[in-house]
């Protein structure tokens, strides 16, 4: 996942991040402001808010732009990614305050247990090809919560599982000869995984975390909102 990321970053950073701007002039003002419009949803409009806005951390952080918009509410911002390329694009596009950091592809380094307010992750559970990688960040997320604190993921609840995994080694087979999606969308490294509500909400349960709040389900850009059990 790490090579894939980081030659997307190298050919256009923006546009894998955001595959809806205009590949050969992305249009960065709109591109920062879906960064806020994206934080809107996950914490302002949330069925539930963080008690406290000490420290935010995002899984899957790309060029910052949901960082970005997470410093203007939290103190103190984490933003983990697998990708260095996507690091260095993006500590020009944020500020210094945001903690930029490498992560091995399933884990938040570096992060004390019970030490964060906020962990959220947009556009990064569905480009995951194995199913366990992302139950490995639920656990995390689980791990680094303090009390009140909340995790806001969004993921790939479309239905059809079964049916995704054989469509995407359809495609690597048609990429491999040379027949594939020019900007390589059609890897299982695009492609990811489709994760079922029940799958998740187990995930949450191992991980010590009850989900508190869904939004839209059933859909690529389906929402959900956990807290730790109890209070812990
Ligand atoms: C579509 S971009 C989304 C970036 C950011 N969340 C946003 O919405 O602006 C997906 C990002 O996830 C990163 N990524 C992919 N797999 C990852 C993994 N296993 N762990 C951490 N980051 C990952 C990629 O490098 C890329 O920067």
């Amino acid at each position: 996942m790490r090579s894939y990321w980081d030659e997307r970053a190298r050919l256009n950073a923006a546009f894998f991040v955001d595959t809806s701007l205009d590949y050969d002039a992305p249009d960065m003002e709109r591109f920062l402001a879906t960064g806020r419009e994206i934080v809107r949803l996950a914490v302002d409009e949330a069925p539930v808010r963080p008690a406290v806005t000490g420290t935010a951390v995002e899984i899957g952080c790309g060029l910052g732009r949901v960082c970005l918009a997470l410093h203007e509410r939290f103190d103190h911002v984490i933003g983990y990614d697998i990708a260095p390329e996507m690091l260095t694009r993006a500590r020009q596009l944020v500020p210094g305050g945001v903690d930029l950091r490498v992560t091995d592809g399933e884990s938040l380094p570096g992060l004390a247990d019970d030490s964060v307010d906020l962990v959220v992750t947009f556009t990064v559970f569905q480009h995951i090809p194995d199913v366990d990688v992302i139950r490995r960040y639920v656990l995390e997320a689980g791990r680094v919560l303090r009390p009140g604190g909340v995790f806001a993921y969004q993921w790939n609840n479309t239905p059809g599982e079964r049916y995704w995994r054989a469509r995407r080694a359809a495609m690597a087979l048609v990429q491999r000869l040379g027949r594939g999606d020019a900007h390589g969308r059609d890897r299982p490294q695009f492609l990811g995984s489709r994760v079922p509500l029940w799958q998740m909400d187990e995930a949450l349960a191992q991980a010590g975390l009850q989900r508190v709040g869904l939004r839209e389900p059933g859909q690529l850009f389906t929402w959900g909102w956990a807290q730790p059990v109890g209070g812990r």
